[in-house]
């Protein structure tokens, strides 16, 4: 446990956020991967906090089956408290305050869910010296270029915090202070609890302000202070789409800069995103235009990109995964997969193993050394080791009604256009010929080919198609000589080929 783990930390997320414009709660639209309230709380927990309570009202339900996904990703307990339909970021602490043990000591802290950028460290940065300084109340500031909207920092003359006013109570010369409170603090429990009590809603918003605790405490003789951070992003909230797009290209510029300090090749991290549950080893390159999305763990040596999407994949050391979509698959040590390659849930590629052009895979385990090379679904099978799948098969797991398994061995060999009509299985070391249509199992060894016999009907196309390209090409081949420049039709770079002649020809 960090050195200063707060007694409890409060996460604020009773309001509606209307201005996302979102049938889609504010604080479950996602950034890099995770829901705006995922992030916070992480940051959250990361402190250590002996409580962790948020405070819900708006989609209350939703919020709270969302917040029971996160305590199991982040293994804690996550209390949720209620707020009553007293408005105010104060009332919500009170109501979160219900939620602690009654004599509940130490530093209690209160940040939003809409602060998706706020690390651990900010936070524990605050506690420590919240705690050093022997401090009341200390809120987290930051001097901003445009501070509308914002409660404003009001020092007093020797710099201390005097009070904080918010925009609609503000007159001219507040206005034109810069230094905004982020609604970040560290409270001392039982000073937040004393004067909540006494916080009334006489503002021009009706509210009951959690800002007010600051000048009850001052007025009790409390120490109250402001630590202002540099890293204004870090206290940004997403009220709007624009702010979330804004938010996640800059988190994802964080993500991206670490994994590169880390050892990690990324040829353009401005084209490059990475999900913050993703893990890369060093030396791995990743090309422009790629997507890391959800756990996705690439191993050392692996080269990702250009223009791949992966989501939850797995990929192994030296694997080559080139302008390839795929998600919740493993992609072996050495495989290759690409270019133009689909690689759908449950696929499983061996070592060494190859998935390549145009071809598609789902819920198939594709054994080491096998090669998948072109233009072919792979659909509900099993390849063994070594086997090679001709171009242009078809794995027809569905019959319309059901999906049914393809079973193939080891060091098998199947011609192009192979149709492996489940269920069937195709024992080790088989082979098959172009254009085989498999309905029926075929043994280890054997060769199973799919012939009607092949028919010639000679001069078919002089008799049938007369006067046509075909025919006149045909023609030609059979008798070079006859190329009659009057019906010559191969254009006028031809020797003897006139306009006269393609005219001629026109018409014929
Ligand atoms: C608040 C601060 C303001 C600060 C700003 C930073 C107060 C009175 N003002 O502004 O000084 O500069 O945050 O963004 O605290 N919330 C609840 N219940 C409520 C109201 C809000 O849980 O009744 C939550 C919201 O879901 C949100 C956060 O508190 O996560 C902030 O609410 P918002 O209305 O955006 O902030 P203001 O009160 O305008
Ligand atoms: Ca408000």
């Amino acid at each position: 446990m960090p050195q200063h783990s707060p007694a409890a930390v409060i996460v604020l997320a009773a309001g509606a956020g209307t201005r996302m414009k979102s049938a889609t709660p504010k604080v479950m639209h996602p950034i890099a991967g995770r829901s705006l309230l995922h992030h916070a709380i992480s940051a959250a927990a990361g402190t250590g906090p002996e409580h962790l309570v948020v405070v819900l009202r708006y989609a209350r339900e939703q919020l709270a089956a969302h917040l029971e996904t996160i305590s199991g990703s982040i293994d804690r307990s996550v209390l949720v408290a209620d707020q009553d339909d007293v408005p105010g970021t104060g009332r919500a602490a009170e109501c979160a305050l219900t939620q602690l043990p009654e004599d509940i000591g130490g530093t209690v802290v209160v940040t939003y869910g809409d602060v998706p950028l706020l690390t651990t460290s900010t936070l524990q940065t605050l506690v420590e010296h919240h705690e050093t300084q022997g401090n009341a109340v200390t809120v987290l500031s930051a001097n901003v270029a445009n501070p509308t909207g914002y409660g404003r920092i009001v020092r007093t003359a020797e710099g201390d915090l005097e009070r904080i006013v918010e925009e609609k109570d503000a007159d001219d010369a507040v206005k034109s202070l810069t230094e905004i409170n982020s609604g970040i603090y560290a409270f001392d429990a039982a000073v937040l609890r004393g004067a909540l009590a006494r916080v009334s809603t006489d503002n021009a918003q009706g509210e009951k302000y959690l800002t007010d605790v600051i000048g009850i405490a001052r007025t009790d003789g409390a120490r109250v202070s402001a630590l202002t951070t540099s890293d204004v992003w870090q206290v940004e909230g997403a009220n709007d789409r624009v702010q979330l797009a804004q938010l996640g290209r800059e988190l994802n510029r964080r993500i991206v800069e670490a994994h590169m300090r880390a050892g990690v090749t990324v040829i353009d991290p401005e084209t490059t995103w990475i999900d913050s549950d993703v893990t890369i080893a060093p030396d791995v390159t990743v090309l422009p235009g790629v997507q890391l999305h959800g756990a996705c763990d690439i191993a050392s040596g692996a080269v990702i990109g250009p223009d791949s999407t992966l989501s939850d994949m797995e990929v192994g050391e030296g694997a080559t995964v080139t302008r390839t979509h795929g998600s919740l698959s493993v992609i072996g040590a050495g495989a290759t997969v690409g270019p133009f390659a689909y690689l759908r849930p449950g696929t499983e590629l061996g070592a060494q193993a190859k998935i390549g052009t145009f071809v598609e895979t789902k819920n198939a385990q594709i054994g080491d050394g096998t090669k998948v090379p072109h233009l072919t679904y792979v659909g509900d099978a099993t390849i063994g080791e070594h086997s090679n799948i001709g171009a242009s098969s078809v794995f027809v797991n569905y019959d319309g009604v059901e999906k049914h398994r393809t079973t193939v061995g080891s060091h098998v060999k199947t011609g192009s256009d192979t149709m492996f009509i489940a269920p069937v299985t195709v024992g080790d070391g088989a082979y098959s010929g172009a254009g085989s249509v498999i309905r029926e199992d075929v043994p280890a060894g054997a060769l199973t080919i799919t012939e009607g016999r092949q028919r010639i009907i000679e001069g078919w196309v002089a008799a049938k198609r007369p006067g046509t390209p075909a025919a006149r090409a045909a023609q030609l081949a059979a008798d070079p000589a006859a190329g009659d420049p009057a019906t010559d039709s191969a254009g006028p770079n031809r020797p003897g080929s006139t306009d006269d002649a393609n005219s001629a020809e026109k018409e014929s």
